[in-house]
């Protein structure tokens, strides 16, 4: 039952191999909100907005960091026009390390930008907003960066750093969920990396064609570098690896 309902709102299909994961993850939003019985906390979730979010953010796995998979950000670097503005989304953001590594490479190599990036999960958008993270989350990024991009936390913040100010100001960051939101404007960029490893083929085909309409013609589509679209129908011309274009 509380599987159904994390596919009809998110599209993840929790497998039988997840069930483990998925009692540690309930057992633990119990013990949050002292709510003794899983019948107690499904009535909760059933009638609380607050606490469905609370569940649904729990169901999901963030996993992510600055600079991953950076092929898809230096194909950009090589391939995007100078002199004109590009429009990108990162769709399924998580907590932000994906966008800003997009606004601080492409602000090093001096392209004009503006990048939207969304995900499904309340917490995760806010702390993309924040742009605080353990240090260990900047270990893929090159040294001269960090020290030109991020402050060094003190005090209580010893051990993380915060994204400057110009660079988290390049970002808007929005709630989004890929299943059930329309279409968006064209973009020029669309990244969508390591979500639909979680979703079945049907899900993942309603998502490869809402975001080939959120593309603009020459457009550039990214998906995570252990994805595929094998299975998928779509008029995406393949360009390389997990790169695709409209
Ligand atoms: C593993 S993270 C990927 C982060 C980043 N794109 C990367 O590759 O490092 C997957 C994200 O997808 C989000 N997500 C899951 N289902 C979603 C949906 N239906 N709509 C939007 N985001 C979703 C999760 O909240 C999570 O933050």
């Amino acid at each position: 039952m509380l599987a159904g309902l994390v596919y009809q709102e998110t599209g993840i299909s929790l497998s039988d191999n997840k069930v483990d994961l998925v009692k540690a993850r309930i057992a633990k939003r119990m013990r949050k909100t002292h709510i003794r019985t899983l019948k107690d906390y499904i009535g909760v979730i059933e009638n609380d907005s607050n606490e469905f979010a609370c569940f649904i953010d729990a169901m999901t796995t963030n996993h992510t960091y600055f600079f991953r998979e950076n092929k898809h950000i230096e194909y950009l670097l090589e391939n995007l026009a100078g002199g004109v503005r590009h429009r990108i989304w990162s769709a399924a953001c998580s907590s932000g390390e994906e966008p800003y590594s997009m606004a601080i490479q492409l602000s090093e190599a001096g392209l004009a930008f503006e990048i939207h990036a969304s995900d499904i999960s309340d917490s995760m958008l806010e702390t993309a907003s924040r742009g605080i993270y353990p240090k260990d989350r900047t270990r893929c990024v090159p040294l001269p960066l960090v020290q030109r991009y991020f402050q060094q936390g003190h005090n209580k913040w010893q051990g993380h750093y915060k994204i400057k100010s110009g660079i988290r100001e390049q970002v808007k960051f929005f709630k989004y969920n890929l299943i059930s939101d329309p279409a968006q404007e064209q973009y020029d960029v669309i990244f969508c990396r390591n979500v639909m490893i979680y979703f079945d083929h049907e899900t993942r085909q309603h998502v490869v064609n809402k975001l080939y309409q959120s593309l603009r013609p020459g457009g550039l589509f990214a998906i995570g570098q252990s994805e595929s679209l094998v299975g998928v129908e779509h008029p995406f011309k393949y360009l390389r690896p997990s790169i695709y274009c409209k």
